[in-house]
């Protein structure tokens, strides 16, 4: 399962591919918000900047309603970088969009998915990759990952190729489970990807070789 950076912080995507574990990175009008970034000019600055830093694919998010606003907007992302995923909506709309959008060879990230019918249509309408939101499922008692699971038992039975992709990673544990699930990508947040790299175990081990080396080294 590839790792993307679930993120429009700069800091944090540097860090991230220093560490050499991320793929690529999906951002949303939310996450830009975070960052101060609230129209198009500064989003295109934010996300050329980003892709300075690595040539994996770069989810960028359509704010449009209506298909063919989606359709504007994302054939202009996709002139912006060259390794560019427009994030696209799980609506009615958003499908029009996709289908037209794909057939222009335009990589999808179909975003906002909440269901296995919602990962069928986008499959169909040429999705490069579908995003179940887990937390945002877990949040109102059902359970997110087994939508992921649903989607990746489904697509492998019918040999449909588009990605699945766990988005609303909200914890580790959500990104092991992602992975056994059989999801092609996680997206995470910055903070989950620096627990990852942490075990009290691993801690506690240095510091008894440091201590049994500083020893030895001095009797
Ligand atoms: O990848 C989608 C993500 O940004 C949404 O996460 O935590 O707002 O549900 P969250």
């Amino acid at each position: 399962m590839q790792l993307f950076l679930d993120t429009a912080n700069i800091q944090e995507i540097r860090e991230g591919v220093r560490w050499g574990v991320i793929s690529g990175v999906t951002t949303n009008p939310s996450l830009a918000a975070a960052e101060g970034i609230g129209d198009s000019g500064s989003y295109k600055a934010a996300v050329q900047e980003i892709a300075d830093l690595l040539d994996g694919p770069i989810s960028v998010e359509v704010v449009s309603q209506d298909a063919a606003g989606m359709i504007a907007e994302g054939r202009e992302i996709a002139e912006w970088i060259p390794n560019p995923w427009v994030k696209i909506p799980s609506t009615a709309a958003g499908f029009e969009a996709i289908s037209v959008l794909s057939r222009d060879g335009i990589k999808i990230n179909q975003t906002l998915c909440f269901s296995v019918n919602q990962a069928l249509l986008g499959a169909q309408a040429g999705s490069t990759a579908v995003s179940p939101f887990v937390g945002r499922l877990d949040d109102i008692g059902q359970e997110g990952m087994e939508l992921v699971a649903e989607i990746v038992s489904l697509f492998r039975d019918y040999q449909i190729d588009t990605k699945v992709l766990a988005a609303s990673i909200r914890h580790p544990l959500h990104c092991t489970l992602a992975a056994r699930a059989g999801a092609d990508i996680a997206t995470v947040p910055y903070k989950i990807l620096a627990q990852m790299a942490q075990h009290p175990l691993t801690d506690a081990g240095m510091t008894r070789f440091l201590a049994d080396w500083e020893k030895a080294g001095s009797a």
